[in-house]
Order: structure tokens, then C-alpha cells, then sequence
């Protein structure tokens, strides 16, 4: 594979017949777009709901004023913005707009996030996994030997989960410039790395889909609201393809508010930062860690002589850490989100009791 950018990119020979012919669902809030005085066009509850705040109206399907904010912030215009019930829903809706169950494949490049793989299996479409390096980077060669005709998607997560790193940025963008499908950069945890957004290269790449999340940095992960970024043409087609109402008005609403303080997240990114280059020292210390590797991410892989002996002592102290050790390339590791100045006290202080 080269680093040039050679492919003609035609959103129409990876489409789904079915999804390139799909007339989509036409909702109330569809059809009729204003203000009026009384609606009875959506089988509504006019009296209200029984709480302080009135649910009883369906949302914005299209969620507009919250792309509009999130477009401020991106520097990307709202037409080019998806938002998702989470980014696992992008995830699953990229599955479903172009790969033909039991005939496509997409590229998993592990150890990454779970997810990619679940909704492959859900929808009934082979993955073929190419393993990161010992570096946890792409092997770009397995990876375009893995490639055929009916290769769709290229997953690539960055900063990954659970490794921390950041894929290289050269390596990326020679998926880009050389795949035919689509290559989705999922940088759901960008907030805190030292490497820029993929958003800006939108412009350069038709096959590039960047997905980010208001779960992590952004401490929203219960209103369910993820993000994806890809050309009009992409966009418009997940928007065909997605339940009506996918963002419930509460959420809606609460990130509307949540993205107004930019502030108090950029605050907590910094905080969180500290603490992290804090944790690798202390943890450091410990004979029973190994390593830990450089994280991008607000949280660290820890090799350690004794994963499954460690996580057992952490929960019988009311710790809970994420097991890796089972993980191809991540045996002995733990991973371990980064969390407030108190409670990362409390981990050295109970690890410091570890035999
Ligand atoms: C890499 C990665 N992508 C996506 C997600 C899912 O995010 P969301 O909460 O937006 O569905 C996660 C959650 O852990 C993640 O680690």
C-alpha cells in the first residue's frame, strides 16, 4: 500500500441495493416542520406527562440544535454529523447501510473494542482480524492481504481501547488513500490525546467516518449520545437507516445544556491527565507490575505478574478494574480507568496491600 491519495471513491459500490432503494420511515415531525398552536398530527398525549417537565411530544428526529452546537465545536457543518443512540448505535447502523449479511466482511484489527465484532456477528457479517503489532500499531501488510471484493469496512480505534495508544497517523491515512470501503476512525477517547482529530481530513477523504462520543470526556455516558462524521452522502444514508426518534428529547435537551461548558470538560481532560501520569508512577512502584503502557486514552494497560490474583483482591475490596489478561496480545493486564484524585488514593493505598 502507498501513502497517496489514489482512490475514486463511489459511495454506490458499497451500498446495500436494499439501503440504495430504501424509502425511509416519514414521521409527524417529518412531515410537518414549524410552530402552530394545537397538534394533533402524532397520536400524542395533549394533557402532558406526569412529571415536572413535559415529555408527551416526539423529539426532533434530526436533532438539530444539538448539531448545530456540536457543528461550534467540530468546525464541521451540521449535514455532516450523525448522532446515535451512543456511537455503538453508528456502529450498528454502519453494519446494516453496507454489509450484505452472510456475504460482506469488514477488518477487526485486535486486541480493539468489543463492539465492532458484536454487531458484525449480530448482523451476520464474517470479520477477519488482523492483529495489531507487538507495538499495538496496524500491520498494514496483513491488513491489505485480508482485503477482497466484498471487504466493506475497516475498523480502526485511536486512541484504541484497551491498549491506550494512538494508531499512527501515516498508517491511517494509507487505509484511506488505498481502500476502496470505509475506513472508521473511532476516536471516542480523542479528548484526552496528544494526537488531532481525523474530522478535518474529511475534506481529503470520501471513505473516512469518524466516530466520537459525549461518553467519556464529555460524562454523559447515561444519556446514550454518540457521534459520527462523514461525508453528506454517508450521513444522509445513516440517517435513512436509523429509528426515527433515536435521541430521546431528555438527552437531546441535557447535551444541549452539557455542551455549553466547555469549560468544566476541558478542566476535567486536564485533571484527568495529571492523575493518569500520577497512577503510572505510583503503579510503577508495585514488584508486580510489569509494564504499562504509553496511554493516549483516560486509562492505562497494566501488565502484571498476576492479573486474575490482582482483580479478585481489587473487587473483594470494592475496587472494579476491567480484566484483560484473556485478551490476545494484553496477557497479564489489567485495565484500569483513570478516576478522581480520591479514588486513585484509595487504589494505591489497597494495592499497597497486595501479597
Ligand atoms: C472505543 C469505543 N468506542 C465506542 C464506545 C461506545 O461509546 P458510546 O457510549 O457512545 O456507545 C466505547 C465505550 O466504551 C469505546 O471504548
Amino acid at each position: 500500500m502507498t501513502n497517496k491519495k489514489t482512490i475514486m471513491f463511489d459511495i454506490n459500490n458499497i451500498l446495500r441495493s436494499n439501503i440504495k432503494n430504501l424509502k425511509p420511515y416519514s414521521s409527524a415531525r417529518d412531515e410537518f416542520q414549524g410552530e402552530a398552536s394545537v397538534y394533533l398530527d402524532a397520536n400524542e398525549n395533549a394533557f402532558g406527562s406526569p412529571l415536572h417537565t413535559s415529555y408527551n411530544r416526539y423529539p426532533d428526529p434530526m436533532q438539530y440544535q444539538v448539531k448545530m452546537r456540536l457543528a461550534e465545536i467540530k468546525g464541521v457543518p451540521p449535514r455532516n454529523i450523525f448522532l446515535g443512540n451512543g456511537s455503538d448505535e453508528a456502529i450498528d447502523i454502519l453494519f446494516r447501510s453496507f454489509c450484505n449479511p452472510g456475504v460482506d466482511n469488514v477488518i477487526l484489527v485486535p486486541p480493539t473494542y468489543g463492539m465492532y465484532e458484536v454487531s458484525a456477528n449480530i448482523n451476520d457479517v464474517e470479520t477477519r482480524k488482523v492483529n495489531l503489532t507487538d507495538d499495538y500499531q496496524l500491520n498494514l501488510e496483513g491488513i491489505a492481504e485480508a482485503i477482497d471484493k466484498n471487504t466493506k469496512i475497516i475498523f480502526v480505534c485511536s486512541p484504541n481501547n484497551p491498549t491506550g495508544n494512538s494508531i499512527n497517523r501515516d498508517d491511517i491515512e494509507t487505509l484511506l488513500a488505498n481502500f476502496q470501503g470505509l475506513v472508521v476512525v473511532d476516536e471516542a477517547y480523542i479528548n484526552f490525546s496528544r494526537q488531532k482529530t481525523f474530522i478535518q481530513e474529511l475534506t481529503e477523504y470520501a471513505n473516512l467516518v469518524v466516530l466520537q462520543t459525549l461518553s467519556k470526556a464529555w460524562g454523559l455516558a447515561g444519556l446514550r449520545v454518540g457521534m459520527a462524521f462523514a461525508s453528506e452522502e454517508i450521513i444522509e444514508v445513516m440517517n435513512r437507516v436509523k429509528p426515527p426518534y433515536n435521541i430521546n428529547e431528555a438527552s437531546q435537551q441535557l447535551a444541549l445544556e452539557a455542551l455549553q461548558n466547555t469549560e468544566q470538560v476541558n478542566n476535567w481532560i486536564k485533571e484527568t491527565l495529571a492523575e493518569r501520569d500520577k497512577l503510572v508512577l505510583q503503579l510503577k512502584e508495585f514488584d508486580f507490575v510489569v509494564d504499562i503502557y504509553p496511554s493516549d486514552a483516560n486509562f492505562i494497560l497494566v501488565k502484571t505478574t498476576d492479573a486474575k490474583g490482582i482483580y479478585t483482591f481489587l473487587v473483594n475490596n470494592g475496587i472494579i478494574v476491567r480484566d484483560r489478561s484473556k485478551v490476545e496480545l494484553c496477557e497479564g493486564s489489567l485495565r484500569i480507568t483513570v478516576g478522581t484524585p480520591q479514588e486513585n488514593t484509595i487504589l494505591i493505598n489497597t494495592l499497597k496491600n497486595f501479597k
